[in-house]
C-alpha cells in the first residue's frame, strides 16, 4: 500500500495552469513573442525562470535581454499571475479533489505538495486546503526544478517517506518525468499525447478516487 501522495498544484488541484498560460501569453505579446497551447505544454510544471528561458528561445530572443531585464520580465509575469489568482476560493478546487484528500486522511496516508510554484502556499490558503497537507516542498530549496526529481523527493522527505512509497499526481510532461525519475508512481491528469501512454491517466480529477489510486498501485506492484 502506498504511504503518501505527492500532489502537483497548478492543473491538478485547480485550474491555475490556465492563468499561468494567460500570464505568459500577455508577457510574450509585450515583447513580441506569440505562444499557443501546444507550446504551453512545454512550460507546464517548469519553474518561472526556466519558463522564461524557454519562452525567449521560442521567440528567438535568447540573447536580447540583460540579466536585470530577465529578472524584471519574470517579476512582471508573476505580477500578472498574482493579480489573476486573488479571486481563487474553495469553489475553484477541482471536482473530486476534496473527497480524495478527506479519504487519504481517513486512511492515514500522508499528503504532500510538490509544486514548482512559489505561489503554492498562498493558493492552498485561498482554497482552504492547507489543513489537509502534511508537508509542502519549498521550490526555492531545490537546485533543479522539474523534470529533475528533486522536488518530489523533497515532498516525500518532508512527510518522512521515500518517493518510492508514494504516488505522484501531475498534469505536466515535465512533472511526470520528475515523478518517474524520483521512483514514485505517476498518475497523469491529461492526455496520453501530452503525458505519455505508459502511465496511468485520468481525463478528469473526478476519476481520482482513493479506490482508483489503490488499483493503480496494486496493478503496478503486482
Ligand atoms: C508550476 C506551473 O506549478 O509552477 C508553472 O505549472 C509555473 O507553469 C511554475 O511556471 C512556477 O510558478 P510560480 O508561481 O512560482 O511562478
Ligand atoms: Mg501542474
Amino acid at each position: 500500500m502506498f504511504k503518501g501522495v505527492l500532489f502537483d498544484l497548478d492543473g491538478v488541484l485547480t485550474d491555475t495552469a490556465e492563468y499561468h498560460y494567460q500570464a505568459w501569453q500577455r508577457l510574450g505579446k509585450e515583447i513580441g513573442i506569440t505562444i499557443d497551447r501546444t507550446f504551453n505544454e512545454e512550460l507546464k510544471g517548469v519553474s518561472r525562470e526556466d519558463s522564461l528561458t524557454l519562452l525567449l528561445a521560442h521567440g528567438g530572443k535568447t540573447n536580447d535581454f540583460t540579466s536585470a531585464e530577465f529578472a524584471e520580465l519574470a517579476k512582471r509575469k508573476n505580477e500578472y499571475y498574482v493579480e489573476m489568482i486573488q479571486q481563487v476560493s474553495p469553489k475553484d478546487v477541482y471536482p473530486g479533489i476534496l473527497d480524495l484528500l478527506k479519504n487519504l486522511k481517513k486512511q492515514g496516508i500522508k499528503i504532500s505538495l510538490a509544486s514548482a510554484s512559489k505561489n503554492g502556499p498562498f493558493l492552498l490558503e485561498k482554497m482552504a486546503l492547507m489543513p489537509y497537507f502534511d508537508g509542502i516542498a519549498d521550490p526555492s530549496a531545490v537546485a533543479k526544478g522539474k523534470p529533475d526529481p528533486e522536488i518530489f523527493q523533497l515532498a516525500a522527505k518532508n512527510v518522512g517517506l521515500q518517493a518510492a512509497e508514494c504516488i505522484g499526481i501531475e498534469d505536466a510532461k515535465a512533472g511526470i518525468q520528475a515523478i518517474i525519475a524520483s521512483h514514485a508512481l505517476p498518475i497523469g491528469v491529461g492526455r496520453s499525447e501530452d503525458l505519455g501512454a505508459n502511465i496511468a491517466l485520468v481525463s478528469s480529477t473526478k476519476e481520482l478516487t482513493f479506490e482508483f489510486l489503490l488499483s493503480v498501485w496494486q496493478t503496478a506492484k503486482a
